[in-house]
């Protein structure tokens, strides 16, 4: 299973950035135990992070063809991007929106995600640990679509 993570904007702070939020890991440290503990499961894991709404669709683009299932967490994108729904629908790629809070019992503007109905999975809530759960389902549950 090849599987593509994508982080989006000011992830990179992650370990700094309102650690009572988010929590004291930072993004190279959640990276590398990421791709480890999808190796450790058979899987290969890529990852990108990106502060800017157009080279994330630009990787999504890229992934078409060549990546079996993507999980991402749109971070702020997910309340505002029309163009990562097109994207993700566009390469017909099974994906699973991840969020490290809860976005449900936060600001109501963090209720509504533009992505979750296409969605194979939403996880949020978990902290960092959702990561690992993410690619658990993903490296287990979801088939490559290519022979
Ligand atoms: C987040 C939740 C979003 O509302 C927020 O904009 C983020 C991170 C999360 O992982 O909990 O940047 O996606």
């Amino acid at each position: 299973n090849s599987i593509l993570l994508i982080n989006g904007p000011n992830l990179n702070l992650l370990g700094t950035r309102e650690p009572h939020i988010y929590g004291h890991t930072t993004l190279s440290e959640l990276e590398t135990s990421s791709v480890e503990h999808a190796r450790s499961l058979g899987a290969e894991l890529q990852v990108f992070q990106s502060n800017h709404e157009g080279a994330i669709i630009d990787r999504i683009q890229e992934a078409r063809g060549n990546v079996d299932v993507i999980i991402i967490n749109p971070a702020a994108y997910t309340h505002t991007s029309v163009g990562i729904r097109d994207a993700l629908a566009g390469v017909d790629i099974p994906f699973i929106e991840l969020h490290i809070s809860n976005t449900h019992t936060r600001e109501t503007f963090r209720h509504h995600s533009y992505l979750s109905d296409k969605a194979v999975a939403v996880i949020m809530g978990f902290g960092v640990h959702g990561y690992g759960y993410a690619i658990d389902h993903a490296a287990k549950n979801i088939t490559p679509k290519k022979a």
